[in-house]
């Protein structure tokens, strides 16, 4: 008892989680200083798969400086999309602002940068909140890329001044880090991941590690619930907030009930898309860690990355959907969601993915998803910086 009673209070105060990076790689929000130039390297000698890639971004609509941004005060977003108030406009013109800093910063134009400046400073001096049931969720995905376009323009010497970056940084601080720094222990796997990606990209942006840290535990936690790994034992780990028993964890997986194969993904019975959006999530915030020097691919989350990636992909190529995978039936397709960890799983350290690559290969060159997943086939394809 006497001898058990320090040692119990000694772990009490033993930290956990996080240790955010002591000295920020910028740029460093999913693609770093090295990678942009190799991609500027390969779309200026005009080769492939970057150049086709590079010339359908700038056939984007939005991406001429006649799109003009359309910030609302409060984004109301509903369940389904009901109501939409400001919502697809914020998520247009978010990936806008991020398609023109990509567009600046490897063509070297200086009106897509003021374009993507003129978007961000336009929602930085407006907006207040998101509201209604998809808030947070619209907040990840919009955070996301808020965080990815904001940290291109500052590092590239885009003329962005001091006012206007610091007007920014408030916006992410005060309107979408409350909502995802915490994420959710509610709803689904791609929810959480979204808020995650979104916190640690912002967290870059505004060198906040106490944010960074507080979102890269919640993620190393939500990754293990979301793919499934047969030494996890016969049934997935739950999510936090979850009940660990059987029938509670088919429930959370939309009725799948049989585990046996490494891969198998949370929301795979409900449909591939959205099974899609977590994988874009997770290799979006391995990336990041992996520029801010902790290369997350090389542990447990790379491996479940990389066995998601082949068990979901092999369905999407057209393979024949076995009884015991949501009884057969599944709603088709993965989306423009696998450049990123297939680059990093496959081209850089060498695994051998073959329905992943199939799948990849397929839908070259990508664009967006119309939410937080764009242009990757240009960042990300066989890039080995
Ligand atoms: C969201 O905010 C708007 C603007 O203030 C308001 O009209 C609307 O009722 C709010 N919706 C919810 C669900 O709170
Ligand atoms: C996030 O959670 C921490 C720990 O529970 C809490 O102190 C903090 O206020 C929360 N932040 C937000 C924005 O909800
Ligand atoms: C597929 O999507 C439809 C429409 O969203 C849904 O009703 C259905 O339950 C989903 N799952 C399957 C296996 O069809």
């Amino acid at each position: 008892m006497h001898l058990l009673a320090p040692l119990l209070l000694l772990t009490a105060y033993l930290p956990t989680g996080y240790t955010a990076p002591s000295k920020w790689i910028h740029p460093g929000v999913m693609i770093s200083q090295s990678q942009l130039d190799f991609v500027k390297n390969k779309v200026n000698s005009g080769q492939q798969p970057w150049s086709d890639a590079y010339n359908a971004m700038l056939g984007d609509k939005t991406m001429t400086p006649e799109h003009k941004p359309s910030p609302h005060t409060i984004v109301e977003c509903g369940p389904y999309s009901d109501p939409d108030v400001g919502c697809k406009v914020e998520r247009d013109d978010s990936l806008a602002a991020y398609g023109s800093a990509l567009a600046w910063a490897i063509g070297g134009d200086k009106a897509h940068a003021n374009h993507a400046i003129q978007i961000m400073d336009a929602y930085a001096s407006t907006i207040q909140g998101h509201n209604n049931s998809n808030a947070r969720l619209q907040a990840g995905w919009v955070g996301s890329v808020w965080a990815r376009a904001g940290e291109l323009i500052r590092y590239t010497d885009a003329g962005w001044d001091e006012d206007a970056i610091e007007r920014f940084g408030k916006m992410l601080s005060n309107v979408y880090m409350p909502l995802t720094v915490n994420g959710t222990d509610q709803n689904v796997a791609n929810w959480e991941l979204a808020m995650n990606e979104a916190a640690i990209g912002m967290a870059v942006f505004l060198e906040d590690s106490a944010s960074y840290n507080r979102a890269m535990e919640l993620f190393k936690a939500r990754v293990p619930a979301t793919i499934y790994m047969k030494s996890d034992g016969d049934y997935p780990v739950a999510a936090r907030g979850q009940s660990s028993d059987p029938d509670a964890i088919i429930d959370w997986w939309f009725g799948q009930s049989v585990f046996k194969e490494n891969g198998q993904s949370q929301e795979l019975c409900r449909d591939l898309e959205h099974t899609g959006y977590s994988f874009a999530s997770i290799s979006h915030v391995a990336e990041t860690a992996r520029i801010q020097e902790d290369d997350l691919y090389k542990t447990d989350i790379g491996t479940r990355l990389r066995y998601g990636l082949g068990f979901q992909s092999q369905f999407s190529n057209g393979k024949e959907i076995p009884d015991w995978v949501c009884d057969g039936h599944l709603n088709l397709t993965l989306g423009p969601v696998t450049e990123v960890g297939y680059n990093a799983l496959s081209f850089r350290m060498g695994f051998d993915m073959p329905e992943t690559k199939k799948w990849t290969l397929k839908e070259r060159p990508v664009g967006t998803n119309g939410l937080f997943v764009a242009f990757e086939t240009l960042t990300h394809a066989e890039n080995p910086a």
